[in-house]
């Protein structure tokens, strides 16, 4: 019998067309699949490796698929941090003619650490509290966006490295709706999901033993929406204030930026007395990010990107270089660029590059306050590959890999 698969894809990689396609996923053949970390799921998800990049594939209702595949590229072209879909395979059949579900296939998030493998030995309480705060302000940019979720919990969220805290990325769309604002009710709903499902997860892993002693499930469910709270009022708040006190705007302004937040425009109206009032309407998160990248053309997450450009803007002042641009090309070539390519080869799966450039650069000033005075960069890359580099366990997505003991 002739094999036939219908493929919808915007990128074709013909490699996808050699996958058994006539197999249930279940049982595809290990020689095709990558062990790596999943959360839990209802739908069958494999990870299959082709032409060197990792692929997650889902095998899924035909309309779901649809649905989330065009949700996923909705996001994408918003630069939302959510997974990338790559293709839907349908019309799938057995070798007896059965038919088989569709798959959804999307790029394995590199790095990406799920938080079952985060709490693969219990997590630190402060590190779980980085974690809430990652998924609270991926919410929070979510519903600027007009994003309702719909299925908000830690197994649909993947978590990176960012500069000491943790980046958090959508990789389940299947529930979402993109609408051109989200009322209050929505956002509560959403939230009161998020709450349940949280309560529920945090559940298992204080079953499994996984949850520090010294924390409540109901508390971590709590936590996330009241992070989420406060920060939705912190960047939409109205405030009220005298013309001379016009300096105030530009200060909310700063620490919104400061935040990681892009304001497009600023609505004023007239209250009593001759006073304003003023609500920022912030866009999207991801200031420091586009500053990097438009920059340096680094592509990093938003802590990283601020400490990057930290280091920058010092570079720029100590080398007297004015013009901004061309200041970044040379700390890009001259500091960045360099301590990548000093980390030996079989070193580069543990930190992807600009994590591993924050951490350095942290390092060289520890190493620094207790010298009592600068060491230099050099000798602080060497110092961090070989007393602390070689000691990680790698993070990069390759085969067989086990994300275990990877938070420190
Ligand atoms: N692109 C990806 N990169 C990394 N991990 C992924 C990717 N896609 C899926 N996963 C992993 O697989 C798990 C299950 O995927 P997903 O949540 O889409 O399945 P699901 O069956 O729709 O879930 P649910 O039961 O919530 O409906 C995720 O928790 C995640 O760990
Ligand atoms: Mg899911």
């Amino acid at each position: 019998m002739l094999v036939t698969v219908r493929i919808t894809s915007a990128l074709i990689d013909p490699a996808l067309l050699d996958l058994p396609w006539s197999t249930p996923l279940e049982e595809w053949p290990a020689d095709h699949l990558v062990a790596l970390p999943q959360g839990i799921s209802r739908h069958v998800v494999r990870f299959v490796k082709l032409a060197g990049t990792v692929y997650a594939v889902k095998e899924t209702g035909e309309r779901v698929a649809e649905r989330e595949y065009d949700l996923l590229r909705a996001l994408e072209r918003i630069g939302f941090p959510s997974v990338e879909a790559v293709a839907i395979v349908a019309d799938r059949h057995a070798p007896d003619g059965e038919p088989l579900d569709p798959v959804l296939i999307t790029r394995h998030l590199q790095f990406s650490l799920p938080y079952r493998a985060l709490f693969s030995h219990t997590l630190r309480p402060e590190t779980m509290a980085r974690l809430l705060d990652a998924l609270a302000a991926l919410i929070v940019r979510m519903h600027i966006t007009g994003f309702f979720w719909g299925d908000c919990s830690l197994s649909n969220t993947l978590f990176r490295r960012d500069a000491g805290a943790f980046a958090a990325y959508l990789v389940d769309a299947e529930t979402g709706a993109l609408h051109a604002k989200l009322s209050n009710g929505q956002r509560g709903e959403d939230l009161e999901i998020a709450r349940v499902n949280i309560f529920g997860e945090a559940l298992d892993l204080q079953a499994a033993g996984l949850l520090h002693e010294s924390i409540d499930p109901e508390v971590v469910s709590e936590e996330v929406v009241q992070r989420y709270e406060r920060l939705w009022h912190e960047i939409t708040y109205e405030q009220e204030f005298q013309r001379e006190d016009r300096h105030h705007v530009e200060s909310r302004i700063r620490r919104l930026n400061e935040m990681g937040f892009d304001v497009a425009e600023v609505a004023m109206s007239l209250a009593d007395r001759g006073a304003f009032k003023v609500r920022p309407k912030v866009v999207d998160a991801g200031y420091h990010t586009r500053r990097l990248l438009r920059l340096t053309g680094l592509d990093a997450e938003e802590n990283q990107a601020r400490r990057l450009l930290n280091d920058l803007d010092t570079y720029r002042a100590e080398s007297d270089l004015s013009d901004e641009q061309q200041a970044a090309h040379r700390w890009l070539t001259e500091v960045f660029e360099p301590v990548v390519r000093a980390v030996p080869g079989h070193l580069r799966r543990k930190l992807e590059p600009t994590e591993l450039f924050v951490q350095v650069i942290e390092h060289r000033w520890r190493l620094s306050e207790e010298a009592g005075r600068d060491v230099g960069l050099a000798l602080a890359v060497q110092s961090f590959l070989a007393d602390v580099l070689v000691h990680r366990p790698d993070e990069q997505a390759v085969l067989g890999v086990e994300v275990t003991q990877a938070v420190p």
